[in-house]
């Protein structure tokens, strides 16, 4: 993966449009810092001269004027007052360039910042079907060390090296009016010298890039691997299995880190070496020619003092163009990402707009028509042709084998996923992109496995509201609904009892009982609970049940469960057979 001159202005589409308009404002901040550069360089000239020739201010017409002015001041004061132009234009220069690097900061890390959010906002609202198929590895990896390495590797060599280079052209272009042989001659070597080195490196520090891309994914992988699986790796003791796995890619990622680093370096070392060779070549070569050594020496005070800020500035642009090559695998990937069509596929032909919102009735049936459903098209399908309706009000039980498709059909009602073929339809609405956000309000949701914040207990059934918005009174009165009052006694905290991490200080039961008081909370007008009591004991399942018994009649509830108490619950059983659903009455 390398750039081309093409593909380069590629790299900032990934830029909003307004970090765009904020590039063009950095543009004359920059080249102002080139002015004063160029200046502050250019002052050296006249400084050395005053030094050397006591007529030398005097030679320049345009001066005489000025000096006349000033009452003829004598080469004592003039030499004075050379060296502290000489030091204000430096001072000045270095002052502005501290401001510029405050923009240029300003500028790339608020870059970095505006891209995470976006990019984080864009996951979070691409589809479930998404989730289910990307590795949350390689999303924890683009939104941190990508991000990160697509500032340090593409925006920030960018406009490095675009200031560098302005520099270099301004100095050459100040010396090849006084020097222009001799300009010309180091102009040649280094412009060879660049390309030379761009062409012999440029492949072979990519690929250093994309390796390390790559690593990085697997290093977060496993880094999560090894901490949700704790339990299981400290019980089988196997460690270091699992180090070692970490270990291949984070040795991988350290090694491209570090050739890179080493590799930043080599032109640094290099132009300073040539640059002085081709110095003393240019000197030997104008002493053969017979030169006087006074003008050799006037001549290598030029080049030294240009060469002073021409040999860091080549270093940095051989420096950058190579940080852009090693980054612009970030820059692919996020790219990529930026490009993929956020909207589920089905949806996406269905809905010309898609900020319109459109609310929905729940009065009659929510209908399944004709439904298909396969995860991919190249699985065999889940659910084929599968009609039926849930009328507004009921209570349903759903059954089968595990593995048969229950959670599956949950997803489907609860629009994570979409049909691969037919419909579902509230009342007479198909559902679709508009419609969608309008009947997921409606749903009060206990999935299979419920998934805890790190934080109190409060906000984790008010799930999503500031503490202003939350209702103790609600909390209360859903707590005591899903049998959680035995835990509130048992603790002091009360509401701001900390659950740890994915609820670690809770048992499985009592995360199950938090994740219904939680689908309780918002008092949905449809409740839909898959394996939710699976983990209770069967009189604390009968209380609960027996809590939510006023709420039928009120509100459709759907119970996905293996155990006949759970389904005794509801009049109306369905068993999933064979991708098929068949009614049995309980
Ligand atoms: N993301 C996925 N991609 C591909 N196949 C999947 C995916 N999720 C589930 N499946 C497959 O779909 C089938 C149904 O899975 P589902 O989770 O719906 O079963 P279930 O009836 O809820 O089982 P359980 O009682 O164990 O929870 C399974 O064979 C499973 O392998
Ligand atoms: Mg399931």
């Amino acid at each position: 993966m390398t750039f081309s001159s093409e593909s380069f202005f590629s790299g900032f589409k990934i830029l909003s449009s307004k970090a765009k308009l904020r590039l063009f404002i950095l543009i004359p901040v920059v080249l102002m810092g080139v002015g004063l550069e160029t200046l502050s360089i250019g002052m050296v000239i006249p400084a050395l001269g005053v030094l050397m020739s006591e007529d030398y201010l005097y030679e320049i017409p345009q001066v005489v004027q000025i000096l006349d002015n000033f009452g003829n001041p004598n080469h004592q004061q003039l030499i004075l007052l050379g060296l502290f132009a000489l030091a204000g234009s430096f001072a000045l220069k270095n002052l502005y360039l501290f401001f510029q690097i405050q923009c240029q900061g300003t500028f790339v890390y608020g870059a970095q910042r505006e891209i995470t959010l976006n990019l984080f906002r864009k996951y979070l609202s691409s589809p479930y079907l998404f989730h289910l198929n990307t590795s949350s590895a390689k999303l924890l990896r683009n939104l941190t060390t990508e991000v990160m390495s697509y500032c340090n590797f593409f925006l920030m060599p960018v406009i490095n090296l675009a200031t560098e280079i302005l520099v270099v052209m301004a100095i050459l272009l100040l010396v090849l009016m006084i020097e222009p042989r001799g300009t010309i001659l180091l102009v040649m070597m280094l412009v060879l010298l660049v390309y030379l080195f761009v062409r012999v490196t440029k492949r072979t520090v990519a690929s250093w890039g994309s390796s390390r891309l790559a690593a990085e994914e697997g290093k977060m992988k496993h880094l999560q691997e090894g901490f949700k699986g704790i339990k299981e790796i400290l019980l089988s003791h196997k460690r270091d299995f699992f180090l070692s796995r970490f270990q291949e890619h984070n040795k991988l990622s350290g090694l491209m880190n570090k050739k890179e680093y080493i590799f930043q370096y080599v032109p640094k070392l290099g132009v300073e070496v040539i640059a002085v060779c081709s110095l003393v070549a240019m000197c030997v070569f104008m002493i053969r020619q017979g030169v006087e050594h006074s003008q050799v020496a006037h001549m290598l005070g030029l080049m030294a003092t240009a060469g002073f800020r021409l040999i860091p500035s080549f270093s940095r642009i051989l420096n950058n163009l190579q940080a852009i090559n090693y980054g612009w695998a970030s820059v692919t990937a996020l790219q990529s990402e930026q490009e993929q069509e956020v909207v589920a596929p089905k949806f996406s032909s269905q809905l010309d707009s898609p900020t319109s919102t459109t609310s929905l009735e729940f009065k009659n049936a929510l209908t399944f028509s004709e439904v298909s459903f396969a995860y991919d098209n190249h699985d065999a399908p889940i659910f084929t042709n599968l009609n039926f309706s849930i009328k507004a009000g009921d209570c349903v039980g759903i059954k089968g084998e595990s593995g048969s498709g229950k959670s599956s059909l949950v997803n489907l009602v609860l629009g994570l996923t979409q049909p691969t073929e037919g419909e579902i339809r509230i009342d007479d609405h198909k559902i679709d992109r508009s419609n969608l956000p309008s009947w997921q309000r409606m749903i009060g949701y206990v999935p299979q496995e419920v998934y805890l914040l790190e934080d109190t207990l409060r906000r984790n059934i008010a799930f999503g509201l500031s503490d202003s918005e939350i209702d103790d009174d609600r909390i209360r009165t859903v707590i005591n609904m899903a049998q959680l009052d035995n835990l509130i006694a048992s603790t002091s905290k009360g509401f701001d009892l900390m659950v740890g991490e994915n609820g670690a200080r809770l048992s499985g039961g009592q995360k199950q009982r938090i994740g219904i008081a939680r689908a309780l909370y918002h008092d949905p007008r449809v409740l839909v609970l898959d394996e939710a009591t699976s983990g209770l004991d069967a009189q604390t399942e009968r209380q609960l049940l027996a809590s939510l018994s006023p709420l039928k009649g009120n509100k459709t509830i759907l119970i996905v469960a293996h155990r006949e108490t759970a389904l005794d619950f509801c009049p109306l059983v369905y068993t999933i057979e064979r991708g098929q659903l068949l009614a049995s009455s309980s």
